[in-house]
C-alpha cells in the first residue's frame, strides 16, 4: 500500500522536474511534467531512449471534478490545459474521439490529438500530434492529479528491453536512475496499451495493446488499419519505439515455434548446442515437459498470459536462460498484442 504521504512526495518531485516510476493498469511507467522539457529530457537519458521516439501523455480523471466521466468535458478540460489542441479536430473526428473516450477511458487505450501548446515538441520527437492517455490506476490517477499536471511516461524499463510489471523490474533496469518508485505490486494487464490514430479515416492501430482491435472496430463501427510499424516483418522506413521490429527483448535469445513438437525438438537442438534452454508455457502444456527444465508458467487465457509474459520472460532471464522458447499465440482478441510483442522480441 502506498501512503497519502508517500504520493504528495512523489507528486512535489514531478512539481521539481524529478523522475518517477509508478504503476498503472498496464505496465509501470517512468513520469516526469509533461510540460517541463528540462525533466522529460531525463526520462531519455534514465532509458537510453533515442529523441526521436514520442512519449505518451498521461492525464487523471477530469482535474475539477473527477466523477465526471461526460467525453465532451474531457476533451474541454484537455483543450483548456492545453494538452490538446481541440480547435485543430474537424467535428466529425471529435464525434469518434468522443466515443472511443467514452468507451475506454479511463483504459488501455492511447490516442492521438493535435499537440496543444503546453506540451513541448521533445514529448511529441517533432510530430505535430500528441499521444494523451488516462490509466485506470488508482495509484497513476492520484499522483496525477496531485502533481497537477499532465504526466509523460513511457514504460519503465531501459530502451529496448522488457517492460516492468512490478516495481523490483523497475529497480533492476533503472535502480537510481529514477528519484522515487512507487510500489503497488504487479499490474493487472501486463502487456502496453493499444495506440490510436483516430485522426485519420479509417482509424490507424499504431500498436496493439489492452483494447483489443475487435474492441475498438465495434465502438468506432468500422474496420481500422494497421500500418506497416504495426505489424512486424511488413516494417519499412524509420519507426517509433513499441513499433520497432526489435523491442522488449530478453537477454536471452527467444524463439517462437508453431507447436509443441517444433519446441520439443528446438529443445533439443539448443540444448545440444550447449545453451541452457528456458521454457515458456501456457499450463495446458505443463505437464509436456519435465520438471528438470526450467519452465514459466503464463496461464492459459490470454488475460493471464499477457498478465505473466514480461515476468516470464524476465525470471527465465535471471534463471541463466541463454535461450527461451514459447509457442506461437493466436492473434485474436488479446492474443494479438500477445504475438506481437513475442515476436518483437524474438526479433
Ligand atoms: O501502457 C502504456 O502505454 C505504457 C504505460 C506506462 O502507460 N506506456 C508505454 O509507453 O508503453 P512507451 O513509451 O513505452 O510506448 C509509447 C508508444 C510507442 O509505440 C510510441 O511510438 C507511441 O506510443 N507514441 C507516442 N507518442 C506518439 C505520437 N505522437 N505519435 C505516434 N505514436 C506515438
Ligand atoms: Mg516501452
Amino acid at each position: 500500500m502506498i501512503s497519502p504521504a508517500e504520493l504528495q512526495m512523489a507528486a512535489q518531485a514531478l512539481r521539481d522536474g524529478l523522475l518517477v516510476a509508478f504503476p498503472t493498469e498496464t505496465v509501470y511507467g517512468l513520469g516526469a511534467n509533461a510540460t517541463d522539457a528540462a525533466a522529460c529530457t531525463r526520462i531519455f537519458e534514465a532509458k537510453g531512449r533515442p529523441l526521436s521516439d514520442p512519449l505518451i501523455v498521461h492525464v487523471a480523471p477530469m482535474q475539477s471534478h473527477p466523477s465526471v466521466t461526460d467525453p465532451n468535458a474531457i476533451l474541454e478540460e484537455l483543450g483548456q490545459s492545453g494538452v490538446i489542441d481541440l480547435e485543430a479536430i474537424p467535428t466529425h473526428t471529435q464525434i469518434v474521439l468522443r466515443r472511443l473516450i467514452d468507451a475506454c477511458w479511463p483504459g488501455p487505450l492511447t490516442l492521438l490529438f493535435p499537440r496543444g501548446a503546453r506540451i513541448p515538441l521533445l514529448i511529441t520527437a517533432g510530430h505535430e500530434h500528441v499521444a494523451v492517455r488516462m490509466p485506470a490506476h488508482r495509484v497513476a490517477q492520484q499522483l496525477i492529479a496531485l502533481a497537477g499536471v499532465p504526466v509523460a511516461a513511457p514504460s519503465a524499463n531501459r530502451f529496448g528491453h522488457t517492460s516492468p510489471t512490478t516495481a523490483q523490474h523497475v529497480r533492476d533496469d533503472l535502480g537510481d536512475r529514477v528519484s522515487i518508485i512507487l510500489d503497488d505490486g504487479p499490474t493487472q494487464i501486463g502487456i502496453e496499451s493499444s495506440v490510436l490514430d483516430a485522426l485519420q479515416w479509417p482509424p490507424v492501430l499504431l500498436r496493439h495493446g489492452g483494447v483489443t482491435r475487435e474492441r475498438i472496430e465495434t465502438i468506432v463501427g468500422m474496420a481500422v488499419r494497421t500500418s506497416a510499424h504495426t505489424e512486424p516483418g511488413l516494417q519499412t522506413g524509420l519507426a517509433a519505439p513499441g513499433m520497432l521490429e526489435k523491442h522488449y527483448a530478453p537477454n536471452a535469445k527467444l524463439i517462437i515455434c508453431n507447436n509443441p513438437f517444433d519446441l520439443r525438438r528446438e529443445l533439443t537442438v539448443q540444448g545440444a548446442r550447449g545453451h541452457k534452454v528456458g521454457l515458456l508455457l501456457t499450463s495446458a502444456h505443463q505437464a509436456d515437459f519435465a520438471d528438470d527444465h526450467t519452465k514459466y508458467i503464463v496461464g492459459n487465457d490470454h488475460e493471464s498470459m499477457a498478465r505473466n509474459l514480461y515476468a516470464g520472460l524476465r525470471a527465465l532471464d535471471s534463471a541463466g536462460s541463454t535461450v527461451i522458447l514459447a509457442l506461437q499465440v493466436e492473434r485474436t482478441g488479446l492474443g494479438a498484442a500477445i504475438a506481437d510483442r513475442l515476436q518483437r522480441a524474438a526479433a
